[in-house]
């Protein structure tokens, strides 16, 4: 497959099937990921990888705990909760993302940013292998108590979460906007 094709045809995927991911398979992906950013900086980045059924369990566990101790989560149905447990738990692995910090503003962002580029050659090598992923960023993970009870230190970011596992079936691609859409022609007068 070319590499245009490749970008074009990955899909994120939000229903995995239950054969199991190799661990190493994934640590393969994220060297390989990692080596085709090309970087002139050490990015600084860490991963934490929940591939049993015991670590699924307990990081589903820390997201609830957010939802349901907040003031509206104590209104969700137990049903819900126990379903959104499930789900979760049945997916073969989440690789958690943490990106390091730097002395100001402009190196942390261009370290996440290379965290980020990686994340995407990671997700097209998967894609590769016919492994989905799913990108997550929803607010249930951002709070200080959930990046507490993960690890994140006083000199890291939290990124998101890769789920990840194979897939009985690819979703259609979205629309994009066209880069038309997004482009203004800076003349040099005052706005
Ligand atoms: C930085 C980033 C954060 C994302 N966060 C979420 C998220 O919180 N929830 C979600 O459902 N999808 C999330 N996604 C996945 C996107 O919604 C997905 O890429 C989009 O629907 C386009 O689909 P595609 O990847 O198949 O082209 C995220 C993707 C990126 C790159």
């Amino acid at each position: 497959m070319s590499l245009a094709s490749l970008i074009r045809e990955r899909r994120t995927i939000r229903k995995f099937n239950q054969t199991p991911v190799a661990e190493e398979l994934v640590v393969e992906l994220l060297n390989e990921a990692a080596g085709l950013f090309p970087s002139s900086d050490t990015v600084i980045w860490r991963c934490l990888y929940a591939g049993t059924s015991e670590s699924r369990t307990r990081l589903a566990d820390y997201m609830l705990e957010q939802m349901t101790g907040s003031r509206l989560g104590k209104w969700i149905p137990g049903k819900m909760i126990e379903l959104f447990k499930k789900r979760f738990t049945d997916i073969p692995g989440h690789v958690v993302v943490i990106a390091g910090t730097g002395p100001d503003r402009r190196a942390s962002n261009r370290n996440y940013a290379a965290v980020c580029s990686i994340l995407q050659n990671f997700q097209l090598l998967g894609w590769e292998r016919q492994l989905g992923m799913l990108w997550d960023t929803e607010p249930m993970m951002q709070s200080e108590e959930f990046f507490k009870r993960i690890g994140v230190r006083e000199n890291e970011r939290f990124v998101g979460i890769i789920h990840l596992g194979y897939f009985d079936k690819a979703p259609r691609g979205r629309a994009r906007t066209s880069a038309e859409k997004k482009w203004t022609v800076y003349t040099g007068r005052k706005a």
